[in-house]
Parts: C-alpha cells; structure tokens; sequence
C-alpha cells in the first residue's frame, strides 16, 4: 500500500515537472512563482545551451572595455522608409514587430551584410527596471532588440547580430512612438497583433550611433543559441514616463498576469572580452590636456 502511494506519488511529481517546464513552456522569473520549475534558472533543463558560458545578456564594464580601431560606424539600409505598415504581435514574451524584406545593415566591424528580421523589447515594472543587458551595473527601464541574420546562414557563430538600445526617462513624450505605443493597447492577449506605422529610424537615434560596445553572446531566450555578435549602443532613447508605463501597463503573459519584467538576468562573462568603437578616455584626456594649455595661454596672456 504504501510503497502503491509513493509510486503514485513520484509519478506525479514527474508529471508536473513535466508539464510545467516543458519544450517552449519557459517563462520569466516573474512567472516562476506560478509555474513550478520554468523561470531562468531553469532553461537550461530544457535548452542545455542556456547553461553554456557565452551567454547574454552581460554586465558591461565600461573601463574594462578594449577599444577597437575595426568598430566603425554601422551603415543602415531601408532603415529610413517613412510611414510603413509593420505589424505588432503580442508572442507571449514581449511585443514584436517582424519586419518586412530591404531592411539590412552593414558596416559596423560586422564582415557581411545582415538582413533585419524582427525587432522587441523587454522592461520593467512601475518598481523594477527592466533592460537585459547593464552597464557599470546600471540598469535602464527598458531595451530594444533590433534582430539581423545573416543572408546565408551556418547554424554556428555570427549567424545573428543584434542591435541593442538602452531606453532612459525624459520629460516629454517621444512622439515618434505615438503609433507604437497606441497600438500596446490593443495586443493585450497572447498573439494578438495590430498593424500601425513608423520609421525604425526614427525610433532610434540613428545620427548618434558610434560609440558602442560589441561582444560575442547568444539569444536571451530558449533556447539562447550562442550565435549572437551583440552591439550595445552608448546613446539611449528617450521616452516619457507615461509611455514607458504604457509597456508596463498593456500586455499580459497570461489572462492573469501583466506583462512585466520580461528580462533575462545578467549571465557570467567568463573569458570574453568587450570591445568598444570609441578611444573617448584617450581623447578625453588629451582633449583636457588640450584645454589647460589653452587656458593657461590666455591666463599668461592676459
Ligand atoms: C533613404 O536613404 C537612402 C540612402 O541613404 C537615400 O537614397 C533615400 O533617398 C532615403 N529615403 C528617404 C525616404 O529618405
Ligand atoms: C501579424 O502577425 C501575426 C502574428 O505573427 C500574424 O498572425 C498576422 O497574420 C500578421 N498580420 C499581418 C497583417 O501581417
Ligand atoms: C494597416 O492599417 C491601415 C490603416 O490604418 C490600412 O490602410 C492598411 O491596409 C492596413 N494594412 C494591413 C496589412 O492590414
Ligand atoms: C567572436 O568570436 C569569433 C569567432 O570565434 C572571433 O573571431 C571574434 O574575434 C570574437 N569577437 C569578439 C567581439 O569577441
Ligand atoms: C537555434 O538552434 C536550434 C538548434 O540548433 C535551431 O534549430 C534554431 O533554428 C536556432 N535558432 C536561431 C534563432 O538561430
Ligand atoms: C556611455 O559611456 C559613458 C562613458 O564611458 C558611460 O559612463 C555610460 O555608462 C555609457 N552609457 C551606456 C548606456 O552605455
Ligand atoms: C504622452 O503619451 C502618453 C502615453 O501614450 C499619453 O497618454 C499622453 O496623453 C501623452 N501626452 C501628451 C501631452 O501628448
Ligand atoms: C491582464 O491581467 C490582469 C491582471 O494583472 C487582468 O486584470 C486583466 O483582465 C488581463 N487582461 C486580459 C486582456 O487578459
């Protein structure tokens, strides 16, 4: 009898871990609470990749970062068509918007062109914040993925280079996220969807992008593919707080809970090396070199 329960008993348990963290069952740490087993510290029970050492997002150190002469500007092509239809889709994890063909960019110390394939967000709540990736340890409200493959992919390394913006706080809205932000409102439920315009490059600071931080990583989702060459972008985007509530306050994941603190926590560097395309604490120095002597001059002169 008793050894009938236990039996019963371990059968299920095997059940519900089963059902619960099942292929394409994975959720955010928020979630974990509800369903047993399938937060971050789980994934890699089922995507055995998510527990390898070359995984994203990361914790940048900006000092630490080595500055290479090869990370020149990006070049973006399709980025500036004006007033196109894209399409929002609520998949569960975050808002996405798939992007149609012509769209690539090159350049950027990245050896061929990439095609742009999709772009999502992940962010806070009204008490946490929400970027993936952080910088000297800050965390932003917010960060935009914007996803590029390469035309002929390996299955390997640098199949992927992503694109990532950090979101910070200001006064004033960013009215080139009216449309976007109108249609949160109407992809509260699992793959809803909602068609509205806007011109992706004016959704980021497209005159302000060479400084940035380029590292070898993978997907921040299952099942965290280490195929990614990351670019994090220096100059943030800015939105009011009323529009970054908007993210907080529209989605849900489930009919029962809002979609809020979509981020992967930040993962071990290991062996890897940041680089930057900036030589700013070089020149910022000769720069302030450069400044004393002149005013020095003018004292002497004067
Ligand atoms: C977009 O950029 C390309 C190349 O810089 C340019 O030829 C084209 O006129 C631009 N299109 C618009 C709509 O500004
Ligand atoms: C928008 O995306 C959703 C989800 O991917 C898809 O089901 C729908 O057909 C798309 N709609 C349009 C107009 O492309
Ligand atoms: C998107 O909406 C606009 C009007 O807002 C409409 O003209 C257009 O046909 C729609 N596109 C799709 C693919 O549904
Ligand atoms: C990324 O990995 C590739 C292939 O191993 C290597 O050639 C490249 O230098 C690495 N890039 C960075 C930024 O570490
Ligand atoms: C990730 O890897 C899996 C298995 O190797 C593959 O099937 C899938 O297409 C890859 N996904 C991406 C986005 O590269
Ligand atoms: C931008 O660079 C400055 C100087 O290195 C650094 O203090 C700051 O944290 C960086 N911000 C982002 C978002 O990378
Ligand atoms: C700013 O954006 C928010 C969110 O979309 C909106 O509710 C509000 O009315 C906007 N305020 C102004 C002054 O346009
Ligand atoms: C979203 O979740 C909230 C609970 O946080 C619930 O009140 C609301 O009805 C849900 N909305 C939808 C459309 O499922």
């Amino acid at each position: 009898m008793m050894k009938c329960f236990s039996l019963a008993l371990l059968v299920s348990l095997s059940l519900i871990k089963d059902s619960a963290a099942a292929e394409g069952d994975w959720c955010y740490e928020i979630q974990g609470h509800q369903t047993l087993g399938c937060g971050p510290r789980f994934w890699g029970e089922h995507y055995p990749t998510c527990a390898k050492n070359h995984q994203s997002p990361i914790n940048v150190l900006t000092k630490k970062a080595v500055f290479d002469k090869a990370l020149k500007p990006f070049h973006f092509k399709g980025y500036n068509i004006t007033g196109r239809h894209l399409n929002i889709t609520n998949n569960g994890h975050s808002a996405q918007v798939d992007l149609p063909t012509g769209i690539e960019i090159s350049g950027g110390g990245l050896s061929e062109t990439y095609i742009a394939a999709q772009f999502h967000f992940h962010w806070g709540s009204d008490e946490f914040y929400g970027s993936e990736h952080t910088v000297d340890g800050e965390k932003y409200p917010m960060e935009l993925h914007i996803v590029h493959k390469r035309k002929t992919s390996t299955g390997g390394f640098g199949d992927l280079a992503v694109l990532g913006f950090f979101y910070e706080e200001t006064a004033k809205n960013n009215t080139e996220y009216n449309s976007l932000i109108e249609s949160l409102g109407h992809i509260s439920t699992k793959d809803g969807y909602k068609n509205f315009s806007a011109t992706l490059d004016k959704l980021i600071p497209i005159n302000e992008l060479k400084v940035y931080y380029r590292y070898n990583g993978s997907l921040t989702t299952p099942p965290c593919n280490e195929t990614v060459i990351w670019t994090l972008f220096n100059t943030t985007i800015k939105l009011s707080k009323l529009q970054l509530q908007a993210f907080h306050n529209s989605l849900n994941f489930t009919e029962k809970q809002r979609m809020v603190e979509n981020f992967r926590p930040v993962q071990k560097r290991s062996d890897r090396i940041v680089y930057t395309s900036s030589s700013q604490v070089i020149l910022s120095s000769f720069q302030s070199l450069l400044i004393c002597f002149i005013v020095s001059f003018l004292t002497i002169m004067s």
